[in-house]
């Protein structure tokens, strides 16, 4: 049930329109308390009468609502709502929600919640297809607008394809996952690193290592599904993010994740840091392909820059970090003297000395170290249990 949940509808001007409909009854039975938000163009696809009855309550359409010239509050419709779906969005809407266009009162609302923001497009294919479209959900799901993805099928226009909105079922569905979650990641922006990165030596070879990427997918995986909005920089990998919510941003060289950390760390509440970042890069990649002339060939290694080191002199209060360290000897002691380095919050331990732990197999065995010595060692389990482990451990110390 969602009852006391505050759901804001906008609804756009386009066929599926009449879909909305369904939506709020769902949400209505639910126990949710509703508010509607219609700009002009979809009154024409549906009355306000029939959305205003659904939802218990007027529906808002004009800056002014009335002959007494009343303010129709955008902004505390904004503050209002728990979650805001736009409902269908149309490709007009979408590209007006990413310039900042706010010429109607559904607009005006968007730039003013506070509250996660996800949007169910509905048009034409070639509409859905557009470059412009695709880039304007690609900018909106950047910035952690949620895109509930439309369907395959039959369209009004009558062609077949992908453009249909997501059924109300569906999206009254996720809405009731979304209230759900108990996790305290849910609404949190958490930034993984993850994978090995691969450092030019010329335009066919590299120097890499054996990092599959696998735990920075499952990282992201796990803290999508408790609800967070999730940015993924990894280095290259053969596993791929099956969450079409999971922002994944590809990355060849440390210097590129580095780039990319920078973007994103100011703006997340979490990081972890699993990639096997190389420490050191060629000092200057060949840019054509070294011929095998000599018997012996010296590369000049320079160091790449310590990512998750800048990432802790760059931590805000509020921000929680977590690294990884895979150590060989004096193990705790190492481990120690990083945390502290780094400016930790939490340090995963990986032991090469654990039988079954490491690169290459399925178990992990990690030992968490934390402020004030304290120290917790699990026993070897499953790497997908041991990712649950961790970020059950963060969710006691992110604030
Ligand atoms: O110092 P060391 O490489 O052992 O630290 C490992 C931790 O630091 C991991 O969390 C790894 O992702 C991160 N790291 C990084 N940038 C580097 C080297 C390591 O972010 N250049």
């Amino acid at each position: 049930m969602l009852t006391g949940k505050k759901i804001l509808i906008g609804v756009t001007g386009s066929i599926a329109a009449y879909k909305v409909a369904y939506l709020i009854r769902n949400l209505i039975k639910q126990e949710a308390e509703i508010k509607v938000i219609m700009t002009s163009a979809s009154c024409d696809f549906i009355s306000p009468l029939t959305l205003a009855t659904l939802s218990k309550n007027p529906v808002a359409i004009e800056f002014i609502k009335n002959a007494e010239g009343e303010w129709e509050n955008h902004v505390e419709l904004g503050l209002w709502a728990d979650l805001f779906i736009i409902a269908p969005a149309t490709a007009n809407s979408l590209s007006k929600l990413v310039s900042g266009n706010c010429d109607n009162l559904l607009l005006a609302t968007y730039l003013s919640a506070r509250c996660p923001v996800w949007v169910a497009p509905a048009m034409d294919l070639d509409m859905f297809t557009h470059f412009s479209t695709r880039e304007n959900l690609a900018k909106l799901s950047k910035e952690g607008v949620r895109i509930i993805e439309p369907t395959h099928g039959e369209l009004a226009s009558g062609l077949e394809g992908q453009g249909r909105m997501e059924e109300p079922e569906k999206i009254a569905e996720l809405a009731k996952d979304f209230f759900t979650i108990k996790s305290v990641l849910k609404g949190k922006t958490v930034l993984i690193t993850g994978g090995p990165t691969y450092e030019a030596i010329d335009p066919v070879r590299f120097i890499g290592n054996h990092s599959s990427g696998k735990t920075g997918i499952l990282l992201a995986d796990e803290c999508a599904k408790r609800g967070a909005v999730v940015y993924l920089v990894t280095g290259p990998t053969r596993f791929t993010v099956k969450d079409k919510n999971i922002h994944v941003i590809a990355i060849q060289s440390a210097n590129e994740m580095y780039e990319a950390v920078q973007e994103v760390w100011p703006k997340a509440n979490l990081g972890i840091f699993s990639a096997a970042v190389a420490d050191y890069r060629p000092e200057t990649p060949a840019t054509s392909k070294i011929k095998k002339k000599s018997n012996e060939l010296t590369l000049t290694l320079v160091k790449n820059p310590d990512i998750l080191s800048w990432a802790g002199q760059n931590k805000r209060d509020a921000q929680t970090l977590v690294g990884f360290a895979l150590e060989t000897d004096n193990e705790i002691e190492n481990a120690r003297g990083k945390f502290e380095r780094k400016n930790l919050d939490l340090l995963i331990l990986n032991s090469l000395n654990d039988p079954g732990a490491g690169f290459g197999h399925k178990t992990n065995q990690v030992t968490f170290i934390q402020k004030n010595n304290k120290l917790r060692k699990f026993e070897l389990k499953e790497k997908g249990l041991v990712i649950l482990d961790i970020l059950d451990e963060i969710e006691t110390i992110i604030e």
